[in-house]
């Protein structure tokens, strides 16, 4: 038996596993982690256990739970007093959340979105070009494309991104329990008032939709439509930026897969898919159980937290051959980059359209695209948040 490691971990390279989790071909599915608080909980890494955990209805999403493990002192302040909309829930009540929101994010819809991604993609790319080289790519192109189009998406004034992205990046990485909590009362009160406003003179967003809805006959009450609006509006920004920054720092780490892509766009689609297996930005769900589940010989006790490393169970090599490898010839189908199971990320066709359209053309239009800094000297995001690059220093 080896000692539990600490959860979360920082990684070293910041597209690979942190090197401390056990890989699953060396333990069993599951180990045995320390959260800050001390408190020991099961570390999933074996891909076909964690399908199996994330689609088995014993284990709770509900962070209001004995025994739910919060990864940070912050996550622990806010998620014991608030339920995030559809994340914190289980079905049935997960259920009607979701149901309301599945045709504004169907596969459809994002198809539908393509051409306003492109022009935006586009739009922003003008000024990169116009403005250097070098360019700084997180704050020029990685944040605003997601932030943009989740914004047009949901009904949300663009002008006032500074605002909500700064309050994301204080709930996702603020220094203490106090600060995040602050963040999401700041952001609700906005998402509030913006709520107010869309009631007395609708306009043709998601949210929009949702406030049409009416919290009489079963409709969202306002309160709900606040926490929808501020999970979709974070989870629709953040993690989408972090898949480009990470991504294109990926592909210029790996010069010769980024040829292949330069030189056959046809394999963007499954090269997207590859990428997001090789990042598991989202490295670190969340469950209890309610029950005893046993998996893979192991047994999982009624009350247990349990955290799966996707980043970890997408290398798994009984799933994927060769799994450190960034291979466009692979099918990375069955990834759980997307979670899985009731959970699996509702954004995930809004996404893939965006991660295609934004690298596609970034490689397109800048052939010469190479760091401006010593790879090993470009900073990225501590573990206990979504992966991804704090700053892109380019120039082509
Ligand atoms: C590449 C970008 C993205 C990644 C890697 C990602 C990852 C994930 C993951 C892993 C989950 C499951 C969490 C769990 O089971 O605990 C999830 C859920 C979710 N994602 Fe995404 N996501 C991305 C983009 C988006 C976008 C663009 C939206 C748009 C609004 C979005 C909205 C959501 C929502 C609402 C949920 C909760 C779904 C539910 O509980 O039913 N995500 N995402």
């Amino acid at each position: 038996m080896t000692k539990a490691v600490a959860f979360p971990q920082n990684r070293t390279c910041p597209y690979h596993p942190p090197t401390a989790y056990p890989r699953a071909d060396e333990e069993s599915p599951l180990s045995r982690v320390t959260l800050w608080d001390g408190r020991s909980v099961w570390l999933v890494t074996g891909h076909s256990a964690a399908r199996a955990l994330l689609a088995d209805p014993r284990l709770s999403s509900d962070s209001t739970r004995p025994g739910f493990p919060l990864p940070t002192e912050r996550a622990e302040t806010v998620r014991r007093r608030r339920r995030a909309a559809l994340l914190g829930w289980d079905d049935p009540e997960h259920n009607t959340q979701r149901r309301m929101l599945i045709p504004s994010f169907s596969l459809r819809r994002a198809e539908n979105m393509r051409p306003r991604i492109q022009q935006t993609v586009d739009r922003l790319l003008d000024a990169v070009e116009a403005q250097g080289p070098p360019a700084e790519l997180v704050s020029a192109f990685a944040l605003p494309v997601p932030s943009i189009v989740i914004c047009e998406l949901l009904g949300v004034p663009y002008e006032d991104h500074e605002f909500f992205e700064e309050q994301s990046r204080r709930l996702l990485r603020g220094p203490t329990g106090e600060d995040t909590t602050d963040a999401l009362a700041r952001l609700e009160e906005y998402l509030g008032d913006l709520i107010d406003q869309k009631r007395a003179k609708p306009g043709d967003g998601v949210l929009d939709d949702l406030v049409s809805l009416g919290g009489a006959d079963g409709g969202p009450d306002r309160d709900e439509l606040v926490q929808l609006a501020s999970i979709l509006l974070v989870a629709g920004h953040e993690t989408t930026a972090n898949m480009i920054s990470l991504g294109t720092y990926t592909l210029l780490r790996h010069p010769g897969r980024m040829a292949e892509l330069r030189a056959d766009p046809s394999l963007l689609p499954t090269a997207v898919e590859e990428l997001l297996r090789f990042l598991s930005i989202a490295d670190g769900l969340l469950r209890v159980a309610r029950e005893d589940v046993e998996v893979g010989g192991t047994v999982v006790r009624a009350g247990e937290g349990v955290v799966f490393s996707t980043s970890v169970i997408n290398r798994d090599a009984a799933a994927y051959a060769d799994p450190d490898a960034l291979d466009w010839g692979r099918s990375a189908r069955h990834h759980v980059a997307f979670g899985f199971g009731i959970h699996q990320c509702l954004g995930q066709n809004l996404a893939r359209a965006e991660l295609e359209i934004a690298l596609g053309t970034l490689l397109r239009r800048l052939p010469g695209l190479r760091l401006d800094a010593p790879a090993e000297e470009i900073p990225f995001k501590p573990g206990d948040t979504i992966q991804g690059m704090l700053a892109l220093p380019v120039t082509w």
